[in-house]
């Protein structure tokens, strides 16, 4: 008998001032090309500022993590907002990048952005970041974009609310190719580039 790949069980959930030492050991743990596409510089070891922005000490972002089976921080989403705008920031550990975590991370932000009333979406990408400039043409493909010496500022309009959009939080999800439907697709269960189970 084949077998039937097993899920590993991860959670997308809202990040808490007790996830200090996970999100620390989160950033600690990423290339310094996701570093630097994340933050635009190398940040390991956070700051103890950068880490509590992170942690959403200051109150001010929505802030969502995806843990895997252990309760390793993989993914971590967060919304400041400005007004009518929020900007958005993601990064998944570099062993579970293209698995779905990052698009599920932003679909949760945004939707979480609309139930605020927020408007517009900010995100700020490095030229060379190849792959969240594609997430995001692929999603809002007229929106406005402008050139800084630093980045591609895009601000999308956000799209009304919809049920399809809808990502509940917390929400347990498939690791064995990420699903909040029980869809799975194969993958090793690892986190930070080591075995999860
Ligand atoms: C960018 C990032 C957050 C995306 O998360 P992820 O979990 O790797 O992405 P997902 O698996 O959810 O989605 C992969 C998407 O990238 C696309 N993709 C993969 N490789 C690509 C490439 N070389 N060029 C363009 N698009 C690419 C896939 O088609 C898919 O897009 P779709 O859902 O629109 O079809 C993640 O790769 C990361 O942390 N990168 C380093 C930090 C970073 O760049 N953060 C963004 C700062 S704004």
């Amino acid at each position: 008998m084949n077998g039937t790949p097993v899920a590993a069980a991860g959670l997308l959930r809202a990040a808490r001032e007790s996830d200090a030492d996970r999100i620390r050991e989160f950033v600690c743990s990423l290339s310094p090309r996701s570093q630097y596409f994340r933050f635009f510089a190398a940040v390991a070891p956070p700051s103890t500022g950068l880490l509590r922005a992170l942690c959403g000490a200051s109150g001010t972002a929505d802030i969502l993590l995806v843990t895997d089976n252990h309760g390793n921080v993989i993914g971590h989403g967060m919304a400041a907002d400005d007004g009518r705008a929020t900007h958005i920031g993601l990064v998944v550990a570099d062993y579970w990048q293209q698995q779905g975590i990052g698009t599920l991370l932003l679909a949760a932000l945004v939707d979480r952005a609309a139930g605020r009333g927020v408007r517009t979406l900010v995100l700020d990408v490095m030229p060379a970041n190849q792959r969240m400039l594609g997430i995001i043409a692929r999603r809002w493909p007229g929106a406005p974009r402008e050139r800084t010496p630093d980045a591609i500022v895009i601000r999308p309009e956000l799209p009304e609310p919809t049920a399809a959009q809808h990502v509940p939080v917390p929400s347990a999800v498939c690791l064995t190719g990420v699903s909040l439907t029980g869809r799975c697709q194969s993958a090793e269960h690892r986190a930070h580039g080591r075995p999860a189970a």
